[in-house]
């Protein structure tokens, strides 16, 4: 699918761009949104570790700094064996702007894919 290639191009381009000497492990995050805009965010962490920020967490700041507030699909990236999925911060963090049906796509860069539901992910999410 030509939108999922540009997809992986982004996350790709900015996976190069991550900041994260401590963990030595990076990860981008790409957001799309109702209205099809991009937004895409990676880990920048900090020498005081609780002050890092996961991938998702930037191009969630990035989406709302723009005015967007309804995400359509999330795509994450990293090196990892086994795609990574969002830890669970993020998974709360992307609810507030999704729903039980949003896309999740996991994916290494060796191509492996995992396909979830964010619902899937976080069932039983808290909203007030
Ligand atoms: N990390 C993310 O950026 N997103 C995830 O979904 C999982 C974990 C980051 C946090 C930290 O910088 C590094 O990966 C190792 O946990």
């Amino acid at each position: 699918m030509a939108e999922q290639e540009d997809i992986v191009i982004l996350a790709q381009t900015a996976l190069a761009h991550a900041y994260a000497p401590y963990s030595k492990f990076p990860v981008s995050a790409v957001i799309v949104t109702e209205s099809g805009r991009r937004f895409v965010g990676v880990n920048v962490e900090n020498s005081a570790y609780p002050l890092s920020r996961c991938a998702e967490q930037i191009a969630v700041g990035a989406m709302i700094t723009a005015g967007e507030r309804k995400i359509r699909e999330v795509f994450i990236l990293s090196t990892a064996s086994e795609p990574a999925a969002p830890c669970g911060a993020c998974r709360q963090i992307l609810y507030e702007f999704a729903d039980d049906e949003t896309p999740v796509v996991c994916r290494n860069t060796a191509g492996k894919e995992l396909r979830f539901k964010l619902g899937e992910l976080l069932p039983a999410a808290f909203r007030l």
